[in-house]
């Protein structure tokens, strides 16, 4: 099938990618001239993994290509994928600017001579935007031509994109129309996953109770870790103990310094905006984040308590990045605590396998080194902060790092490093809801 996706980011590139891999011919559309031509020179705009060798071997085969020119690319495909940025307004609101832009240039262009045409929302938006999508192509299209407006909400992750893409646990499709069901459906076909046939609305609505479920689901392993420390327990073992009933299951139960990256906190926010203008507010998703905000401030109160003063400490940051195997660092707590570090008067040196670029202009204005080698940024540190999930900091030589360090202490915001393996090195380790351990004094 021929396909157009307009906005190539995460989401748009990362799909565009894979249906060409699947064998349908993908034009991916965007509106900054400079990204496009990088894509076209095979420059990479993101870091994701596995998705540069399918983007070559795609582009090579004919099935994959960039462009600035919406109008050609919605004159040629048959179905119009939009995934552009949603980004949240100051209230909480969903931004939909671009969705209206994007919609009404679609409008714009096509033609009833075009044939029959599927415009899809792939951005999470709230519920009810896909008919005022309808209505801008409605008033502004030429009269005469076909359209239906559908619903197909993306769930992958960052840093696992193309897997979640190519076997997705599902598929959901929010149609009001059947034939537009069946044309979704035959896109899908080869990847074998189980479809999810809605309506419009309730597709919409699946992605941000998702999101925000997830984001709950976090929350609640949150708040008992701060249960757990105040007992003397594991909270480690209680997210083994609890998950290992189906019912609740052990996926995203893991504690640590709380949710960050482009979606939850702003899906969150407006999943919350969205029930209160429909006068059924969710208060339960304020008390998620309210734990979710409170997680990384009872981490720093217990930097700080460890270290007295910060003005002046030498703290070593591995992560930047909001999550790993991503560079990317919107709304990333690794940020957030460097933040408040270097405004606390730290010396702080930060480390990060992929996300040093986007991270050093998200933090202009802050006095920070940023390290080649995650070992270096631990030279004469007085304490070394994880704050992203990066396997290879659980891998670290430990050993190495204690003779690089001038004092021996670990926080670990995202429970990876093994506790007995860092008291083995001459540590005291501390990390999240668990009890803190330190090197026997013999
Ligand atoms: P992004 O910022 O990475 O990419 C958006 C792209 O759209 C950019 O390249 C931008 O230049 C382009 N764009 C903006 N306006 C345009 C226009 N008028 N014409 C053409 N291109 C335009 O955003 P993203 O992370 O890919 O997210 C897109 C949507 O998908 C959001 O609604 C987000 O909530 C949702 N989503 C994101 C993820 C994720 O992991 N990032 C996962 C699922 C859903
Ligand atoms: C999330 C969802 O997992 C995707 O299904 C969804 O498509 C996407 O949002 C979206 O709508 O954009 P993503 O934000 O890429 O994906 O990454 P996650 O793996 O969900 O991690 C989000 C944040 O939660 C990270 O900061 C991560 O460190 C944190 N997290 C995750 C935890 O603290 N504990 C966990 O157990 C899992």
């Amino acid at each position: 099938m021929n396909l157009a996706i307009i906005g190539t980011g995460y989401v748009g590139l990362t799909t565009g990618t894979c249906f060409a891999e699947v064998g349908h011919n993908v034009v991916c559309v965007d509106n900054n001239a400079a990204k496009v031509e990088s894509l076209r020179q095979g420059k990479m705009p993101i870091y994701e993994p596995d998705l540069e060798d399918l983007i070559v071997s795609n582009v090579s085969a004919g099935r994959l290509e960039f462009t600035t020119d919406l109008a050609s690319a919605v004159k040629k495909c048959d179905i119009v994928f939009i995934a552009v940025p949603t980004p949240p307004n100051e209230d909480g609101s969903v931004d939909l600017s671009y969705i209206e832009a994007v919609s009404h240039e679609i409008a714009d262009v096509l033609k009833p001579e075009y044939g029959y045409r599927i415009v899809v929302d792939k951005s999470t938006v709230p519920v009810s935007t896909g008919s005022k999508v309808s209505q801008v192509i409605e008033r502004y299209a030429a009269p005469g031509v076909e359209v239906d407006v559908v619903s197909n909400p993306e769930f992958l992750r960052e840093g696992s994109a193309v897997g979640d893409l190519m076997n997705p646990d599902r598929v959901v499709i929010g149609a009001d129309s059947q034939r537009a069901m069946d044309m979704m459906k035959r896109v899908y076909q080869p990847f074998n996953a189980p479809i999810v046939e809605v309506d419009l609305h309730s597709a919409e609505l699946i992605k941000h109770a998702a999101n925000s479920f997830l984001a709950l689901k976090i929350s609640y392993i949150n708040a008992v870790s701060a249960v757990c420390e105040k007992a003397g327990a594991d909270v480690e073992l209680v997210a083994k103990g609890i998950g290992m009933d189906k019912r609740i299951s052990r996926h995203f139960l893991n504690a640590g310094l709380g949710y960050g990256g482009s979606c939850f906190p702003k899906d969150v926010k407006g999943f919350i905006h969205i029930s209160e203008q429909l006068g059924a507010p969710l208060e339960l998703l304020k008390e998620v984040e309210r734990i979710n905000a409170g997680q990384m401030e009872r981490f720093l109160e217990r930097v700080r308590e460890k270290l007295w003063v910060l003005r002046n400490k030498k703290v070593a940051v591995w992560g930047l990045a909001f999550k790993q195997n991503t560079d990317d660092v919107r709304e990333s707590v690794a940020i957030k605590i460097i933040k408040r570090l270097c405004e606390e008067g730290a010396i702080v040196s930060a480390y990060d396998p992929k996300a040093r670029e986007t991270a050093a202009r998200d933090l202009q204005g802050y006095e920070l080194t940023y390290c080649d080698d995650m070992y270096e940024c631990t030279r004469d540190a007085e304490v070394l902060i994880v704050a992203t999930e990066w396997k290879q900091f659980a891998n670290a030589n430990l050993m190495k790092v204690r003779e690089l360090m001038h004092l021996p202490i670990i926080f670990d915001g995202r429970n990876i490093i093994h506790g007995e393996n860092a008291v083995h090195a001459g540590f005291e380790y501390h990390s999240i809801g668990r009890k803190s351990l330190y090197p026997s004094r013999d």
